[in-house]
Order: structure tokens, then sequence, then C-alpha cells
């Protein structure tokens, strides 16, 4: 697989942290243009530390990253990040958040007006209008994250990383940001490599599922996911796919019998 064609593709990857075992190793994925794809795995499995790796942040220790057909050495700015916690500088109002950055000396150049116009079309696009002057910490948890996402939105990326974006949510925020994200990313034309450790939270969003696992971690098996959205966590379908990941896991945790629950 050569990296044509794909937003991102990574082959025979490896990572080891200094003096320490390898996270993962052979791990070869690749993501398409428009494509959300979720890296589904335990704690612990090295799923941020492989998502570290692709986005460019740590070199791994073998392998090779391609970002838009072009070897990946450092964070491209065609491409965003959002974290668990939204990070949001607190002496900034939430403009002033989304647009920072933008201007920064690796960022592709853009006039005022284009700034402008680009950070209210990405708080448009995530629900905070009218909030545009409010400080971080005037924020709930979930408009935080939405603050956070429109940040990411605002570079225009390719391909945006989250990593466990919502897991700091509770469950009805959480839902709600999920449909937002597959809507933006749609809108938006961006491709996505979410991480969570929530089946169902990437049953109902990805259109492809990585699930990692093993020690050291590797991709252990990848589902289609072909469902028609929105996917409603109550269906049979989704329930089936739900029960053949469950499964999967299992037949890879029995020989160090821990229990899997849904979310693992
Ligand atoms: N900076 C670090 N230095 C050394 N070891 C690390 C470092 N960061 C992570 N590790 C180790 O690498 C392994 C994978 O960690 P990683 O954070 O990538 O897992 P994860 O799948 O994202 O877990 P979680 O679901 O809890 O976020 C763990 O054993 C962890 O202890
Ligand atoms: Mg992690």
């Amino acid at each position: 697989m050569s990296g044509a064609g794909w937003a991102l593709h990574a082959g025979s990857l490896a990572y080891a942290y200094a003096g320490g075992a390898a996270v993962f190793k052979d791990v070869s994925l690749g993501v398409r243009p428009r494509e959300i794809v979720a890296l589904l795995g335990g704690s612990g499995c090295g799923k941020s530390t492989l998502l570290r790796v692709l986005a460019g942040l740590q070199p791994p220790s073998a392998g090779t990253v391609q970002f838009l057909g072009a070897p990946l050495t450092e964070p491209n700015p065609r491409s965003a990040l959002v974290f668990q916690q939204a990070s949001l500088l607190p002496w900034l109002n939430v403009t002033a958040n989304v647009g920072f950055g933008l201007d920064f000396s690796h960022q592709p150049r853009i006039s005022r007006s284009e700034h402008a116009q680009r950070v209210q079309q990405a708080i448009d696009a995530v629900g905070l209008a009218g909030s545009e002057k409010h400080y971080p910490s005037a924020l709930s948890g979930g408009m935080a994250q939405r603050a956070a996402l429109a940040r990411a939105l605002a570079r225009q990326p390719e391909l945006l990383f989250a990593d466990e974006p919502f897991s700091a949510l509770d469950a009805i925020t959480r839902a709600g940001m999920q449909t937002l994200l597959v809507d933006v990313v749609h809108r938006w034309h961006t491709a996505a490599l979410l991480v969570t450790h929530d089946i169902d939270e990437a049953i109902l969003v990805a259109d492809r599922i990585l699930l990692m696992g093993g020690s050291p971690g590797g991709i252990i098996r990848e589902w289609q996911v072909d469902l028609p959205r929105p996917r409603l966590a109550d269906s049979a379908a989704v329930s089936q796919l739900r029960n053949d990941i469950l499964s999967t896991l299992q037949g890879v945790r029995s020989a160090a019998s821990t229990p899997v629950e849904s979310t693992i």
C-alpha cells in the first residue's frame, strides 16, 4: 500500500518510549479523503501514542507516515488536533481562541478578512454563535469542546485528529457532539481519525473502525460501517456490530481473562 490516494497513510509503524518496550509494532493503516476512521481500543493499548506518531508529533521508531502523499516529519498545517481537554487559552475569548494560531508562520497566509470569516464560519458551524465574546471560564465543558472543534475547523484541515474528544462530557452532551462531529466533517469535506475507547461512539460516528489491541499493540481487525445515518444505538444492525466487536475483543483478551464492557 503506498500513500497515493490516501489523506493519511502509515506503513509498518512501531514505537517504543526511551528505555521501554514497544508500545505498538507493525501498524499499517490509511485514512481516505473525507473518511471518518475510529481507532478503538482499551486503555493503555497505545492509541494516543499512535495518534501522536500519525500526527507528526513524535517520530516513529520504525516505519513511515505519509500525509497527502508526502512523508510526514512534523505536524502538517493542513491537519488539526482536538484532545480530551479543550485546552483553550483562558485570557482569550471564544473568537480569539478559535482564531489563535491561524496566522502562525507555518500556517498558509490568509488575509485579515478571510481570517475573520473562517473564524466566524467555524463558530457558527459548532453552534457557538452568540458566545463569541465569552471567556473559557464562562463556558460549559461541551461549549469548550465546541470551541476547540471550531479552532480545528478554522484551519480548514484535510484531516482532523481527535483523541477521545468527548470522553470528559456527560452522556447527553457527548451524543450531541458526536452528531456535530459527523455533520461538520461532512460539511467541511474533512477526513477524521477519532481515537475512542467507546464502542458505541465508534459505531455511531465512523465509516470504518480499526480495533487496536495486543501487546505490543497492533490493529487486530477492521470493520467497514456502511449503516445509514443517523445511526441509533438501539438498532439491530448497531447491536450486531457491537456484539461482533465485543466477541473479537473477548477472543483477544481470553488469555488475559480481562472482563470486557461496552466502554473498553
Ligand atoms: N510519555 C510516556 N513515556 C513513557 N511511556 C508512556 C508515555 N506515554 C504513554 N506511555 C505508555 O505507553 C503505553 C500506551 O499509552 P497510550 O497513552 O498511548 O495508551 P492509550 O491507548 O491512549 O490509553 P488511554 O485509553 O488510557 O488514553 C502505556 O503503557 C503507557 O504507560
Ligand atoms: Mg489515550
